[in-house]
């Protein structure tokens, strides 16, 4: 009997424990001051010029808010060389202007992917030597353009598979593995001032392809081609990565002394595409989701700690919905941008 009650009396006690741990998080937290003014690294988004432009609440909030923003789409190739040898900046300089304007940083996103090329470059034809000419002329000339003004470039964004071998991209297929180290050289001397990144994803949950990323980079780092940092873009949901995971991604990053940027965080709450309803249950596990990730870069340190950008302000532009055809609910803020128990945690570890 006496055991019994002891037994009781623990499952009480670890149901208090539980429960004190996984403490509601409210959603209503003042908004002022923003996460930039309470936070020592750049925190932004990812912005998406139709947002920016047409809607005012989005705008406001984007900049008392954030202190960084990446190009969601703007900077890539299919944008800024539609044609061969015709660049288009007129947006990106608007972007930029508007940066400078409100005192925020721009991150470049990106000079060389295997997504949003222009078709005349998926359809290039040429010799390794033009091809190389190809690609030189884009970073520089993209580079060159913004010289002095980016704090820096994703200069080849996700050239790994899954299992940690080089992604078959056009680059890779015409100019071998050393096209990313070409990317990196013709960058740096385009703008020896910006920092230049090299981004992937899923690097927390696939190990392989982690280790494959950050030998290249000591590699790199051995034989003196620039690179100053690296992008973990952190695009994950409730349950993978694990938090344990996502620790040991993050202790991994920072052996190899160069910033980390958490490129483009999002949480999905609805990676499986079920049909589902945004409850508070859901909230509060994406809170202690984003409460886990905050808290395993706080522990980064501090001159590793570059910043981390959200993959969009609100539920409204996440791109997740768009593109994945799902329903979900991946941001700070909720589609009438209200703030969410994630925006609230943050808050509160920003500002302890
Ligand atoms: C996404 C944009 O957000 C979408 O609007 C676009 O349709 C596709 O690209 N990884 C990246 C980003 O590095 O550039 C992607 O951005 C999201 C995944």
């Amino acid at each position: 009997m006496l055991k019994m009650r002891g037994f009781h009396i623990l499952f009480f006690a670890l149901f208090i424990c539980f429960s004190c741990h996984q403490e509601e998080v409210s959603s209503n937290c003042t908004t002022s001051p923003g996460l930039q003014e309470l936070s020592s690294f750049p925190i932004g988004i990812a912005v998406d010029m139709d947002f920016l432009d047409f809607d005012p609440e989005y705008e406001r909030l984007l900049n008392q808010q954030f202190g960084q923003l990446t190009p969601g789409n703007i900077f890539k190739p299919s944008n800024l060389q539609p044609a061969e040898g015709q660049f288009y900046f007129d947006e990106a300089d608007r972007l930029l202007a508007y940066a400078d304007l409100n005192g925020k940083a721009l991150h470049g996103h990106t000079l060389l992917w295997h997504q949003q090329l222009p078709q005349w470059m998926e359809d290039f034809e040429g010799s390794p030597a033009e091809w190389e000419a190809m690609l030189k002329n884009h970073i520089q000339s993209v580079v060159g353009h913004f010289k002095g003004r980016l704090r820096a470039w994703d200069v080849v964004n996700e050239a790994f598979d899954e299992d940690g071998s080089l992604r078959e991209t056009i680059w890779k297929q015409h100019l071998g593995a050393s096209y990313i180290e070409k990317a990196f050289r013709y960058a740096h001397a385009a703008d020896p001032d910006a920092l230049l990144f090299l981004n992937d994803y899923n690097l927390a949950l696939s190990p392989r392809k982690r280790r494959a990323m950050f030998d290249l980079v000591k590699d790199f780092q051995r034989r003196g081609v620039p690179i100053h940092g690296i992008g973990l873009q952190m695009h994950i949901s409730l349950s993978f990565p694990s938090d344990a995971e996502i620790g040991d991604c993050l202790k991994d990053a920072s052996q190899l002394g160069l910033p980390i940027h958490l490129s483009e965080l999002d949480i999905s709450v609805n990676p499986l595409a079920r049909n589902i309803t945004f409850d508070e249950n859901l909230a509060q596990r994406q809170a202690r989701k984003g409460a886990y990730v905050l808290s395993a870069y706080q522990k980064v340190p501090a001159a590793l700690q570059y910043g981390i950008t959200f993959w969009g302000l609100s539920d409204r532009d996440s791109w997740i919905p768009s593109y994945f055809g799902r329903d979900d609910y991946p941001l700070l803020f909720d589609r009438d941008y209200q703030t969410k128990p994630m925006y609230c945690q943050f808050k509160a570890l920003l500002n302890p």
